[in-house]
Protein backbone atom coordinates (compact mmCIF):
# COMPACT_ATOMS: atom_id res chain seq x y z
CA UNK A 1 0.00 0.00 0.00
CA UNK A 2 1.58 3.52 -0.69
CA UNK A 3 1.58 6.10 1.97
CA UNK A 4 3.96 9.22 2.85
CA UNK A 5 5.48 8.90 6.32
CA UNK A 6 8.24 10.98 8.00
CA UNK A 7 10.74 8.46 7.93
CA UNK A 8 11.80 5.45 5.92
CA UNK A 9 15.38 3.53 6.97
CA UNK A 10 15.59 1.36 3.24
CA UNK A 11 17.52 -1.82 2.82
CA UNK A 12 18.45 -2.50 6.70
CA UNK A 13 18.83 -5.97 7.75
CA UNK A 14 16.65 -5.88 10.63
CA UNK A 15 17.24 -7.74 13.95
CA UNK A 16 13.86 -6.99 15.89
CA UNK A 17 14.73 -7.60 19.13
CA UNK A 18 12.56 -10.87 19.56
CA UNK A 19 15.52 -13.18 18.76
CA UNK A 20 14.35 -14.15 15.52
CA UNK A 21 16.62 -14.59 12.83
CA UNK A 22 17.36 -11.08 10.83
CA UNK A 23 15.38 -10.48 7.70
CA UNK A 24 16.14 -7.61 4.89
CA UNK A 25 13.88 -4.78 4.81
CA UNK A 26 12.60 -1.19 4.94
CA UNK A 27 10.96 0.55 8.63
CA UNK A 28 8.99 3.49 8.35
CA UNK A 29 7.99 5.72 10.82
CA UNK A 30 5.59 8.57 11.71
CA UNK A 31 5.44 10.97 14.58
CA UNK A 32 6.93 9.19 17.47
CA UNK A 33 6.30 5.24 16.58
CA UNK A 34 6.94 2.87 13.43
CA UNK A 35 4.29 2.96 11.14
CA UNK A 36 5.59 -0.66 8.74
CA UNK A 37 7.83 -2.83 8.54
CA UNK A 38 8.89 -4.99 5.36
CA UNK A 39 9.17 -3.95 1.96
CA UNK A 40 8.06 -0.54 1.52
CA UNK A 41 9.00 0.02 -2.15
CA UNK A 42 5.52 1.99 -2.77
CA UNK A 43 6.03 4.05 0.49
CA UNK A 44 7.55 7.79 0.70
CA UNK A 45 9.36 9.10 3.54
CA UNK A 46 9.85 12.70 4.33
CA UNK A 47 13.34 11.80 4.96
CA UNK A 48 14.87 8.62 3.41
CA UNK A 49 17.85 7.16 5.27
CA UNK A 50 19.68 3.97 2.79
CA UNK A 51 21.09 1.72 5.36
CA UNK A 52 22.83 -0.29 2.88
CA UNK A 53 22.21 -3.60 4.23
CA UNK A 54 23.49 -2.47 8.09
CA UNK A 55 21.97 -3.68 11.04
CA UNK A 56 18.95 -2.13 12.46
CA UNK A 57 17.91 -3.11 15.52
CA UNK A 58 15.93 -1.32 18.55
CA UNK A 59 17.50 1.21 20.76
CA UNK A 60 19.77 -0.78 23.45
CA UNK A 61 17.93 -0.67 27.16
CA UNK A 62 20.71 -0.50 29.53
CA UNK A 63 19.31 -2.46 32.18
CA UNK A 64 21.04 -1.12 35.48
CA UNK A 65 22.54 2.43 35.72
CA UNK A 66 23.43 5.28 37.63
CA UNK A 67 22.44 7.69 35.52
CA UNK A 68 19.68 9.40 37.77
CA UNK A 69 21.41 12.52 37.70
CA UNK A 70 22.99 12.31 34.11
CA UNK A 71 19.89 12.29 32.27
CA UNK A 72 18.42 15.50 33.77
CA UNK A 73 21.89 17.73 32.19
CA UNK A 74 20.89 17.41 29.27
CA UNK A 75 21.71 15.08 25.86
CA UNK A 76 25.69 15.81 26.33
CA UNK A 77 25.62 14.08 29.43
CA UNK A 78 24.11 10.67 27.95
CA UNK A 79 26.45 10.77 24.92
CA UNK A 80 28.68 7.81 26.33
CA UNK A 81 25.13 5.95 26.07
CA UNK A 82 24.41 7.49 22.98
CA UNK A 83 27.04 6.59 21.24
CA UNK A 84 26.92 3.14 22.50
CA UNK A 85 23.43 2.59 20.63
CA UNK A 86 21.19 3.22 23.89
CA UNK A 87 18.17 4.78 23.77
CA UNK A 88 16.43 3.76 27.45
CA UNK A 89 18.09 3.68 30.84
CA UNK A 90 17.27 2.06 34.02
CA UNK A 91 17.74 4.22 36.97
CA UNK A 92 17.65 4.25 40.96
CA UNK A 93 20.18 0.73 41.34
CA UNK A 94 22.10 -0.35 44.30
CA UNK A 95 19.58 1.34 46.69
CA UNK A 96 20.91 4.82 44.97
CA UNK A 97 18.26 7.00 43.59
CA UNK A 98 18.26 10.67 43.33
CA UNK A 99 14.56 10.73 44.36
CA UNK A 100 13.22 11.18 46.90
CA UNK A 101 15.64 12.59 49.22
CA UNK A 102 16.49 16.03 50.19
CA UNK A 103 20.20 16.27 51.37
CA UNK A 104 21.99 19.33 53.82
CA UNK A 105 25.42 17.61 54.20
CA UNK A 106 27.36 15.11 52.00
CA UNK A 107 25.95 11.83 52.02
CA UNK A 108 28.10 8.50 53.13
CA UNK A 109 28.75 6.22 50.21
CA UNK A 110 27.68 4.80 48.29
CA UNK A 111 24.72 7.41 47.75
CA UNK A 112 27.36 9.98 46.79
CA UNK A 113 28.24 7.90 43.30
CA UNK A 114 25.79 10.03 42.28
CA UNK A 115 27.25 13.42 43.55
CA UNK A 116 27.20 14.84 46.60
CA UNK A 117 24.75 16.44 48.54
CA UNK A 118 23.84 20.06 46.08
CA UNK A 119 22.41 17.12 43.82
CA UNK A 120 20.22 15.42 46.33
CA UNK A 121 17.01 18.38 45.94
CA UNK A 122 14.29 16.32 44.75
CA UNK A 123 11.41 15.81 47.46
CA UNK A 124 9.32 13.18 45.60
CA UNK A 125 9.72 11.14 42.46
CA UNK A 126 7.21 13.45 41.22
CA UNK A 127 9.60 16.07 41.66
CA UNK A 128 11.71 14.16 39.50
CA UNK A 129 9.60 13.39 36.67
CA UNK A 130 8.87 16.76 36.68
CA UNK A 131 12.31 17.70 36.44
CA UNK A 132 12.88 15.11 33.30
CA UNK A 133 10.14 16.60 30.99
CA UNK A 134 11.63 20.04 32.06
CA UNK A 135 14.85 19.33 30.88
CA UNK A 136 14.58 15.84 29.33
CA UNK A 137 17.30 13.75 28.12
CA UNK A 138 18.36 11.99 24.36
CA UNK A 139 17.23 8.46 26.13
CA UNK A 140 14.00 7.47 27.97
CA UNK A 141 14.32 6.95 31.59
CA UNK A 142 13.13 4.30 33.90
CA UNK A 143 13.10 5.43 37.59
CA UNK A 144 13.61 3.01 40.56
CA UNK A 145 13.05 3.95 44.24
CA UNK A 146 16.32 3.33 46.39
CA UNK A 147 16.12 1.79 50.05
CA UNK A 148 19.40 3.90 51.02
CA UNK A 149 17.74 7.43 49.76
CA UNK A 150 14.86 6.17 51.95
CA UNK A 151 16.62 5.23 54.76
CA UNK A 152 18.90 8.61 54.76
CA UNK A 153 15.21 9.75 55.16
CA UNK A 154 13.53 8.36 57.51
CA UNK A 155 16.46 7.61 59.62
CA UNK A 156 17.62 10.81 59.95
CA UNK A 157 21.29 9.84 58.34
CA UNK A 158 22.00 7.94 60.89
CA UNK A 159 21.90 4.92 58.52
CA UNK A 160 24.79 2.39 60.39
CA UNK A 161 22.15 0.44 61.97
CA UNK A 162 18.41 -2.12 61.67
CA UNK A 163 15.73 0.66 60.61
CA UNK A 164 12.79 0.70 64.03
CA UNK A 165 8.95 0.39 63.21
CA UNK A 166 8.59 3.65 63.12
CA UNK A 167 11.13 4.70 60.24
CA UNK A 168 10.02 1.61 57.88
CA UNK A 169 6.31 3.05 58.62
CA UNK A 170 7.96 5.92 56.76
CA UNK A 171 9.79 4.21 54.04
CA UNK A 172 6.91 2.00 53.06
CA UNK A 173 4.45 4.81 52.69
CA UNK A 174 7.43 7.13 50.52
CA UNK A 175 7.98 4.10 48.83
CA UNK A 176 4.59 3.47 48.44
CA UNK A 177 3.82 7.28 47.00
CA UNK A 178 7.26 6.97 45.03
CA UNK A 179 5.62 3.57 43.00
CA UNK A 180 2.04 5.85 42.34
CA UNK A 181 4.12 8.74 41.07
CA UNK A 182 5.91 6.55 38.52
CA UNK A 183 9.12 4.35 40.04
CA UNK A 184 9.39 1.24 38.58
CA UNK A 185 9.99 -0.40 41.85
CA UNK A 186 12.23 -0.70 44.43
CA UNK A 187 16.09 -1.11 44.94
CA UNK A 188 18.63 -2.55 47.34
CA UNK A 189 22.17 -2.19 47.93
CA UNK A 190 22.68 -4.88 51.13
CA UNK A 191 26.17 -5.36 50.10
CA UNK A 192 26.68 -1.79 51.34
CA UNK A 193 28.33 -1.33 54.79
CA UNK A 194 24.85 1.17 55.86
CA UNK A 195 22.01 -1.01 54.10
CA UNK A 196 23.83 -4.09 55.10
CA UNK A 197 22.34 -3.42 58.68
CA UNK A 198 18.92 -3.90 57.57
CA UNK A 199 17.65 -7.20 58.19
CA UNK A 200 15.66 -9.12 55.53
CA UNK A 201 12.61 -8.18 57.56
CA UNK A 202 13.19 -4.50 57.09
CA UNK A 203 13.36 -5.24 53.20
CA UNK A 204 10.21 -7.28 53.37
CA UNK A 205 8.52 -4.76 55.13
CA UNK A 206 9.06 -1.50 53.42
CA UNK A 207 8.91 -3.82 50.20
CA UNK A 208 5.28 -4.13 50.64
CA UNK A 209 4.36 -1.64 48.95
CA UNK A 210 4.53 -3.51 46.16
CA UNK A 211 2.19 -5.47 46.78
CA UNK A 212 -0.13 -3.14 46.85
CA UNK A 213 0.74 -1.01 43.90
CA UNK A 214 2.55 -2.56 41.81
CA UNK A 215 6.49 -3.25 41.13
CA UNK A 216 10.14 -5.25 40.69
CA UNK A 217 12.16 -5.72 43.41
CA UNK A 218 15.87 -5.40 42.19
CA UNK A 219 18.81 -5.93 44.46
CA UNK A 220 22.79 -5.44 44.78
CA UNK A 221 22.77 -8.25 46.95
CA UNK A 222 24.46 -8.85 50.19
CA UNK A 223 26.88 -10.85 49.29
CA UNK A 224 28.33 -11.60 45.90
CA UNK A 225 31.53 -13.75 46.74
CA UNK A 226 31.52 -16.44 49.78
CA UNK A 227 27.63 -15.98 50.47
CA UNK A 228 26.47 -15.73 47.01
CA UNK A 229 23.60 -18.89 47.10
CA UNK A 230 22.57 -17.12 50.32
CA UNK A 231 22.26 -13.86 48.80
CA UNK A 232 19.99 -15.59 45.84
CA UNK A 233 18.20 -17.51 48.36
CA UNK A 234 17.88 -14.38 50.34
CA UNK A 235 16.26 -12.11 47.08
CA UNK A 236 14.06 -14.41 46.23
CA UNK A 237 12.87 -15.04 49.84
CA UNK A 238 12.13 -11.28 49.65
CA UNK A 239 9.84 -11.48 46.25
CA UNK A 240 7.91 -14.31 47.85
CA UNK A 241 7.01 -13.06 50.87
CA UNK A 242 6.03 -9.41 49.11
CA UNK A 243 4.12 -10.87 46.74
CA UNK A 244 2.69 -13.69 49.06
CA UNK A 245 3.47 -17.61 47.59
CA UNK A 246 0.69 -17.09 45.10
CA UNK A 247 2.29 -14.31 43.14
CA UNK A 248 5.25 -13.57 44.24
CA UNK A 249 7.04 -9.98 43.11
CA UNK A 250 9.28 -10.10 40.28
CA UNK A 251 12.89 -10.21 41.13
CA UNK A 252 16.23 -8.54 39.63
CA UNK A 253 19.23 -9.42 40.36
CA UNK A 254 22.05 -6.75 39.62
CA UNK A 255 25.31 -7.14 37.91
CA UNK A 256 25.05 -10.83 38.58
CA UNK A 257 29.23 -12.29 39.43
CA UNK A 258 30.85 -14.79 41.51
CA UNK A 259 33.43 -12.41 42.95
CA UNK A 260 36.80 -13.10 44.54
CA UNK A 261 39.23 -15.93 43.36
CA UNK A 262 37.59 -18.63 45.56
CA UNK A 263 34.45 -18.44 44.17
CA UNK A 264 35.80 -18.14 40.54
CA UNK A 265 33.25 -21.16 38.67
CA UNK A 266 30.47 -20.88 41.30
CA UNK A 267 28.45 -19.49 38.45
CA UNK A 268 27.45 -22.99 37.37
CA UNK A 269 26.20 -23.23 41.25
CA UNK A 270 24.53 -19.68 41.09
CA UNK A 271 22.52 -20.24 37.56
CA UNK A 272 21.61 -23.76 38.92
CA UNK A 273 19.96 -22.13 42.03
CA UNK A 274 17.96 -19.48 40.15
CA UNK A 275 16.90 -21.41 37.55
CA UNK A 276 15.69 -24.10 40.48
CA UNK A 277 13.82 -20.98 42.08
CA UNK A 278 13.04 -19.67 38.49
CA UNK A 279 10.17 -22.35 38.02
CA UNK A 280 8.20 -20.79 40.76
CA UNK A 281 9.07 -16.98 40.60
CA UNK A 282 9.88 -14.44 38.34
CA UNK A 283 13.44 -13.84 38.20
CA UNK A 284 16.12 -12.33 35.88
CA UNK A 285 19.28 -10.68 36.00
CA UNK A 286 21.35 -8.22 34.84
CA UNK A 287 25.43 -8.52 33.58
CA UNK A 288 27.87 -6.31 32.01
CA UNK A 289 30.47 -7.76 30.04
CA UNK A 290 34.31 -7.00 31.90
CA UNK A 291 35.69 -9.20 34.57
CA UNK A 292 36.32 -6.27 37.01
CA UNK A 293 33.70 -4.42 39.46
CA UNK A 294 33.53 -0.84 40.02
CA UNK A 295 32.15 1.30 43.39
CA UNK A 296 33.31 3.02 45.88
CA UNK A 297 36.33 2.58 47.60
CA UNK A 298 36.01 0.28 51.12
CA UNK A 299 39.11 0.35 52.81
CA UNK A 300 37.85 -2.43 55.10
CA UNK A 301 37.35 -5.03 51.89
CA UNK A 302 40.33 -4.63 50.27
CA UNK A 303 42.37 -7.88 49.89
CA UNK A 304 45.69 -8.52 48.52
CA UNK A 305 44.81 -10.56 45.43
CA UNK A 306 42.21 -8.28 43.46
CA UNK A 307 43.91 -5.70 42.14
CA UNK A 308 42.04 -2.18 43.00
CA UNK A 309 42.27 1.05 40.79
CA UNK A 310 41.17 4.38 41.54
CA UNK A 311 38.43 6.08 39.44
CA UNK A 312 38.08 9.17 41.45
CA UNK A 313 38.89 10.55 44.73
CA UNK A 314 37.89 13.92 46.36
CA UNK A 315 41.40 14.53 48.48
CA UNK A 316 43.64 13.18 46.03
CA UNK A 317 41.79 13.85 42.14
CA UNK A 318 45.35 13.93 40.81
CA UNK A 319 45.32 9.42 41.82
CA UNK A 320 42.61 8.79 39.50
CA UNK A 321 43.51 6.53 36.85
CA UNK A 322 46.27 5.10 39.06
CA UNK A 323 46.74 1.42 40.82
CA UNK A 324 46.35 1.84 44.89
CA UNK A 325 49.60 -0.28 45.02
CA UNK A 326 51.69 2.11 42.99
CA UNK A 327 50.06 5.12 45.29
CA UNK A 328 50.51 3.31 48.32
CA UNK A 329 54.18 2.24 47.86
CA UNK A 330 54.81 6.36 46.74
CA UNK A 331 53.32 7.43 49.70
CA UNK A 332 55.43 4.52 51.75
CA UNK A 333 52.42 2.99 53.43
CA UNK A 334 49.61 0.37 53.51
CA UNK A 335 47.43 -0.01 50.78
CA UNK A 336 45.14 0.14 53.78
CA UNK A 337 46.26 3.36 54.69
CA UNK A 338 46.49 4.52 51.42
CA UNK A 339 42.73 3.89 51.14
CA UNK A 340 41.94 5.54 54.19
CA UNK A 341 43.62 8.68 52.84
CA UNK A 342 41.89 8.65 49.39
CA UNK A 343 38.56 8.49 50.96
CA UNK A 344 35.64 9.70 49.90
CA UNK A 345 36.84 7.88 46.77
CA UNK A 346 35.92 5.33 43.72
CA UNK A 347 37.79 2.23 42.66
CA UNK A 348 37.69 -0.48 39.87
CA UNK A 349 38.18 -4.38 41.34
CA UNK A 350 39.70 -6.65 39.30
CA UNK A 351 37.75 -9.60 41.39
CA UNK A 352 36.22 -11.71 38.72
CA UNK A 353 36.47 -14.80 36.38
CA UNK A 354 36.02 -14.87 32.50
CA UNK A 355 34.55 -18.28 32.36
CA UNK A 356 31.92 -16.73 34.68
CA UNK A 357 30.83 -13.41 33.38
CA UNK A 358 30.69 -15.72 30.06
CA UNK A 359 28.66 -18.35 31.54
CA UNK A 360 26.11 -15.57 32.78
CA UNK A 361 25.76 -13.61 29.99
CA UNK A 362 25.23 -16.62 27.82
CA UNK A 363 22.63 -18.21 30.37
CA UNK A 364 18.80 -17.34 28.83
CA UNK A 365 17.99 -15.28 31.90
CA UNK A 366 20.54 -12.68 30.97
CA UNK A 367 20.03 -8.69 30.08
CA UNK A 368 22.79 -6.66 29.07
CA UNK A 369 23.41 -3.48 31.79
CA UNK A 370 26.26 -1.36 32.05
CA UNK A 371 26.37 -0.49 36.04
CA UNK A 372 28.72 2.40 34.22
CA UNK A 373 28.77 5.18 36.82
CA UNK A 374 28.92 8.71 34.69
CA UNK A 375 30.57 10.97 37.48
CA UNK A 376 34.00 9.27 37.97
CA UNK A 377 36.78 11.18 36.88
CA UNK A 378 38.68 7.83 35.46
CA UNK A 379 35.39 5.58 35.13
CA UNK A 380 35.36 1.85 34.42
CA UNK A 381 35.35 1.27 30.79
CA UNK A 382 31.72 -0.28 30.87
CA UNK A 383 30.32 3.29 30.59
CA UNK A 384 31.60 3.68 27.44
CA UNK A 385 32.01 0.56 25.84
CA UNK A 386 29.09 -2.40 27.29
CA UNK A 387 27.10 -2.76 24.58
CA UNK A 388 29.60 -2.63 21.85
CA UNK A 389 31.90 -4.91 23.20
CA UNK A 390 28.98 -7.53 23.64
CA UNK A 391 28.11 -7.27 20.10
CA UNK A 392 32.20 -6.59 18.57
CA UNK A 393 33.83 -8.79 21.43
CA UNK A 394 31.46 -11.78 22.68
CA UNK A 395 29.33 -12.27 19.24
CA UNK A 396 31.63 -11.38 16.49
CA UNK A 397 35.17 -12.45 17.68
CA UNK A 398 34.01 -14.52 20.45
CA UNK A 399 31.11 -16.43 18.77
CA UNK A 400 29.48 -16.62 22.76
CA UNK A 401 25.82 -16.15 20.96
CA UNK A 402 24.15 -14.82 17.79
CA UNK A 403 23.59 -11.56 17.00
CA UNK A 404 19.93 -11.92 17.31
CA UNK A 405 20.70 -13.47 21.09
CA UNK A 406 23.01 -10.71 21.74
CA UNK A 407 20.15 -7.72 20.54
CA UNK A 408 17.55 -9.35 22.41
CA UNK A 409 19.32 -9.23 26.00
CA UNK A 410 19.63 -5.57 25.63
CA UNK A 411 16.28 -4.97 24.28
CA UNK A 412 13.21 -7.30 24.01
CA UNK A 413 14.00 -9.33 26.93
CA UNK A 414 15.01 -6.12 28.81
CA UNK A 415 11.48 -4.57 28.02
CA UNK A 416 9.69 -8.07 28.79
CA UNK A 417 11.25 -8.23 31.51
CA UNK A 418 10.68 -4.67 32.93
CA UNK A 419 7.15 -4.72 31.67
CA UNK A 420 8.19 -1.77 29.17
CA UNK A 421 5.38 -1.11 26.78
CA UNK A 422 5.86 -0.83 22.96
CA UNK A 423 9.72 -0.71 23.27
CA UNK A 424 12.50 -3.17 22.78
CA UNK A 425 11.14 -4.37 19.88
CA UNK A 426 10.91 -3.26 16.08
CA UNK A 427 7.09 -3.93 14.74
CA UNK A 428 4.66 -1.87 13.77
CA UNK A 429 2.96 0.47 16.45
CA UNK A 430 6.10 0.32 18.83
CA UNK A 431 7.92 3.35 19.46
CA UNK A 432 10.58 4.58 17.20
CA UNK A 433 13.76 3.67 19.12
CA UNK A 434 16.21 3.06 16.66
CA UNK A 435 19.76 1.63 16.00
CA UNK A 436 21.61 1.70 13.00
CA UNK A 437 25.01 -0.28 13.07
CA UNK A 438 27.96 -2.24 11.38
CA UNK A 439 28.20 -6.07 12.72
CA UNK A 440 31.25 -6.49 11.06
CA UNK A 441 33.04 -2.83 12.73
CA UNK A 442 31.38 -2.31 15.72
CA UNK A 443 33.81 -2.60 18.85
CA UNK A 444 34.43 -1.01 22.21
CA UNK A 445 37.44 1.28 22.50
CA UNK A 446 36.90 2.18 26.22
CA UNK A 447 39.90 0.51 28.01
CA UNK A 448 41.20 0.84 31.49
CA UNK A 449 43.63 3.07 30.67
CA UNK A 450 41.96 5.12 27.95
CA UNK A 451 37.80 4.78 29.22
CA UNK A 452 36.31 7.38 28.11
CA UNK A 453 37.14 6.69 23.96
CA UNK A 454 33.44 5.79 22.31
CA UNK A 455 33.03 2.72 20.79
CA UNK A 456 33.03 2.32 16.50
CA UNK A 457 30.29 1.05 14.36
CA UNK A 458 27.24 2.42 16.08
CA UNK A 459 26.13 4.67 12.86
CA UNK A 460 22.68 6.53 13.89
CA UNK A 461 20.21 6.31 16.77
CA UNK A 462 17.13 7.48 17.08
CA UNK A 463 14.88 8.03 20.18
CA UNK A 464 10.96 8.38 19.64
CA UNK A 465 11.63 8.78 16.28
CA UNK A 466 13.79 11.85 16.82
CA UNK A 467 17.69 11.31 15.29
CA UNK A 468 19.90 11.64 18.44
CA UNK A 469 23.47 10.65 17.27
CA UNK A 470 24.55 10.59 13.53
CA UNK A 471 28.32 9.94 12.09
CA UNK A 472 30.11 10.27 15.35
CA UNK A 473 28.06 12.97 16.72
CA UNK A 474 25.03 13.89 18.76
CA UNK A 475 22.78 15.86 17.05
CA UNK A 476 21.36 17.92 20.03
CA UNK A 477 17.71 16.54 19.71
CA UNK A 478 16.59 15.67 23.50
CA UNK A 479 13.39 13.29 22.84
CA UNK A 480 13.85 11.35 25.84
CA UNK A 481 10.38 10.83 28.03
CA UNK A 482 10.32 9.52 31.38
CA UNK A 483 8.35 5.83 31.61
CA UNK A 484 5.77 5.93 34.22
CA UNK A 485 5.83 2.73 36.11
CA UNK A 486 5.02 -0.25 33.53
CA UNK A 487 3.87 -2.42 36.89
CA UNK A 488 1.40 0.05 38.72
CA UNK A 489 -1.85 -2.38 39.30
CA UNK A 490 -5.14 -0.58 37.98
ZN1 LIG B 1 25.51 -2.44 42.49
CU1 LIG C 1 25.06 -0.52 40.32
Amino acid sequence: MPFRCDLIIRDATIIDGTGAPRFRGDVAVEGDRIRAVGDLSAAVGEQEVLAGGLALAPGFIDAHTHDDRAVLCGPECQRCKVSQGVTTVVVGNCGISLAPLRLARRPPPPLDLLGDESWYRLGSFAEYAEALAKRPSNVNTLAFCGHMSLRMEAMAGDVYRPANDREIAAMQARLREALEQGAAGFTTGLYYPPNAQAPTEEVIAVGEALREVGGIYMTHMRDEADGVLDSIREALRIGREIGGEARPVEVIISHHKCAMPENFGRSRETLALIDRLGQDQPVAFDVYPYPAGSTVLLPERLRQDVPVRITWSVPHPEQAGRDLDDIAREWGMTRRAAAEKLLPAGAIYFQMDEADVRRIMAHPRSMIGSDGIPHDAKPHPRLWGTFPRVLGHYVREVGLFSLETAVHKMTGRTAQVFGIPDRGVIRPGAFADLVLFDPARVIDRATYDDPTAPALGIERVWTNGVEVYSGGELTGAAPGRFIPNPRRSA
